[in-house]
């Protein structure tokens, strides 16, 4: 799914930027150039970054 129509950016390259160690929203901005037009994509992609960060220190505690 595109999160980011103005540079073809979706949620699963935001998750991939996550898996190579971004862990904020300025990381995956820097990262892919998210939301750096029009900005109309930044909310979505600030709940995708945090639902897949929390589900990563989720799976994290159980494993420790
Ligand atoms: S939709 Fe992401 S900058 Fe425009």
């Amino acid at each position: 799914m595109y999160v980011c129509l103005c540079r073809g950016i979706t949620d699963q390259d935001i998750k991939d930027a996550i898996a190579n160690g971004a862990e904020s929203y300025r990381d995956v901005r820097d990262m892919l150039d998210l939301g750096t037009c029009c900005g109309r994509c930044v909310p979505e992609a600030r709940m995708i970054i945090s639902d897949e960060v929390s589900q990563i220190v989720a799976r994290l505690a159980v494993a420790a």
